[in-house]
């Protein structure tokens, strides 16, 4: 069975990066699993060593003879077709981010056997200390120090942001590198569109946790204007600054849209960004997140309580019984 596994380096082609160290093989993700699998059964990942909960992946930490890494797993592929088109969106992504300067901190997928019908995937990157993660850097820089990485960011979603290349812009997806270069982390969602504006992503596939009867109106009312906002710089820009409230960050606000008015200006059409377009942004943003999660704990309390299933995906937070 083991052989029908497969290992892919992504990255290996772009000479911006260091190539990715060699991550956990094949066998530890195994185990990994059985462990991940455990979790779900009782859907209780406090066994778990969780990085961070997705809306589409969980992240984990494991530890190797080679060092320490994380290892994103992938909603279920239900085909080998799914899984090929999904590793093609992301080299694309990779190379186009690599292209426009963005530099993304090596990345690998592992795809396990086939069990059940379906393929489990994990995206491999090698851990990076939690004080050069964008928020908890923050918290302890200077002034200065805050407003040039601001400026820096700020620089890169302008420059790498348009129609075609998406990028959630989120603080907690930036890597502070010791030279204090920037590098992108969170590549699991490429954010990809095609010449006529249609995303490449298959949002099937990132709608899983959501129960069926929601993933139309969720894509109509949420995903697609998601999605649109990861494409324009200034809305990217809202996104950056309303999450800085999520994670006590609001004092930055100002800050983020000073630097970012100022490059924004250069465009004769932009609207100036205010603090009140940043409350009201948040606010609705809060509550369309937190209503799905709150379905999504709906789902599974049916799924588990009633038709006697497993629900198949770790979710944040408090555990419903
Ligand atoms: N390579 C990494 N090193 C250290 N922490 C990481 C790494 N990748 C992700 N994380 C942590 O996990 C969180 C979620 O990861 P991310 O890739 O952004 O997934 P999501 O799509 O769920 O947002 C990040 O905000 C960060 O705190
Ligand atoms: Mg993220």
């Amino acid at each position: 069975m083991l052989g029908s596994a497969t290992q892919t380096i992504l990255r290996e082609r772009d000479s911006l990066t260091i190539l990715p160290p060699v991550g956990p093989t094949i066998e530890q993700l195994l185990k990994l699993e059985v462990d991940v699998a455990d979790a779900v059964e009782r859907a209780d990942p406090s066994d778990l060593d969780v990085l961070g909960f997705g809306e589409i992946s969980v992240v984990l930490r494991t530890k190797t003879d080679e060092g320490e890494f994380v290892a994103k797993r992938l909603p279920p592929f239900k085909s080998k077709a799914i899984l090929d088109r999904y590793q093609r969106n992301l080299e694309t992504y990779l190379e186009e981010l690599a292209g426009r300067s963005v530099h993304v901190i090596p990345t690998s997928l592992t795809a396990l056997p086939p069990a059940n019908g379906s393929i489990t995937v994990y995206c491999i990157q090698p851990l990076r200390a939690a004080e050069r993660i964008g928020p908890t850097w923050l918290r302890s820089a200077s002034k200065d120090e805050g407003e040039a990485m601001f400026e820096r960011l700020i620089s890169t979603m302008v420059e790498a942001i348009d129609d075609k290349v998406g990028v959630d812009s989120q603080l907690a997806n930036w890597i502070i590198e010791d030279d204090d270069s920037l590098s992108y982390l969170d590549v699991t969602t490429p954010l990809l569109k095609d010449e006529r504006g249609k995303t490449t992503l298959d949002l099937e596939l990132f709608m899983a946790s959501l129960p069926w009867a929601l993933r139309a109106p969720a894509r109509r009312f949420a995903i697609d204007e998601a999605i649109d906002n990861f494409h324009h710089p200034r809305t990217a820009v809202i996104d950056l600054a309303a999450n800085l409230n999520k994670e006590g960050l609001e004092n930055w606000i100002p800050t983020v849209l000073e630097i970012a008015n100022a490059k924004l200006s250069a465009d004769s059409n932009h609207i100036q960004l205010t603090a009140e377009e940043i409350a009201k942004y948040y606010k609705q943003d809060a509550m369309t997140w937190a209503f799905m999660q709150k379905i999504r704990r709906a789902d599974r309390v049916w799924q588990r309580r009633v038709r006697r299933r497993t629900y198949p995906f770790l979710l944040p937070g408090k555990i419903n019984r």
